[in-house]
């Protein structure tokens, strides 16, 4: 992924938020999103189970939601599983999406509300999203390493903070038929 330039810095209009987190990242933080997802980017199945790991150490009520996997089973043949695997890719994916769009408010939109909305279908309960910013940050620091700072924590903050309130608005809206 290349480096952005100062021009292609979007300015969300939703900037103003209530819990003292803001909407919209600025170069640097837009930068610092790049370069430590470029960490993680050629490893997306790696990072991904890591990921899906942390979800279901934070929030085990979200196993039920996977009917297609048997939770008797050991962990380490779910995570080995085609199934598991393949779906772990789709989120990452999704995820390198808003890296690409910047996490710009505006444009994604479409992207996070429309996912959201589907997952009403698989039950997902809103509650259990409080824990996908963490889930996020533990992946990702994971892969930087000790080039994990407080910056590239903060700018995570602002992007799972526009991922999540994207994702709970289609979630909380009663998908079209
Ligand atoms: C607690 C949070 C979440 C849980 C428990 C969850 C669970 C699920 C389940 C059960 C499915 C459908 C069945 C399957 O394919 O196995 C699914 C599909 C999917 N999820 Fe999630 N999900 C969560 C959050 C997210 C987020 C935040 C993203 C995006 C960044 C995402 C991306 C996807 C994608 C791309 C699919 C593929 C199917 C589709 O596009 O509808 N998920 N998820």
């Amino acid at each position: 992924m290349t480096k952005i330039d100062s021009e292609n810095h979007v300015k969300s209009k939703n900037v103003v938020t209530g819990n003292d987190i803001k909407s919209y990242l600025n170069y640097q933080e837009r930068q610092a999103i790049i370069d430590s997802w470029n960490a993680i980017s050629t490893e997306k199945q790696k990072y991904g189970t890591i990921l899906f790991l942390k979800l279901f150490e934070l929030e085990p009520r979200v196993k039920s939601l996977f009917t297609i996997f048997d939770f008797n089973e050991p962990l380490e043949d779910i995570i080995q599983s085609p199934h598991f695997r393949s779906h772990a890719m789709r989120f990452m994916q999704s995820l390198e999406t808003g890296v690409l769009m910047g996490f710009d408010k505006e444009s994604c939109d479409f992207l996070f509300k429309s996912l959201g909305s589907r997952h009403h279908f698989y039950d997902l309960k809103s509650e259990f999203l409080d824990v996908i910013p963490e889930c996020i940050l533990h992946t990702i620091k994971k892969g930087c390493g000790n080039n994990w700072s407080n910056e590239t924590a903060d700018a995570w903050k602002i992007a799972t903070k526009v991922l999540c309130e994207l994702f709970r608005e289609g979630l909380e809206t009663k998908p079209k038929k």
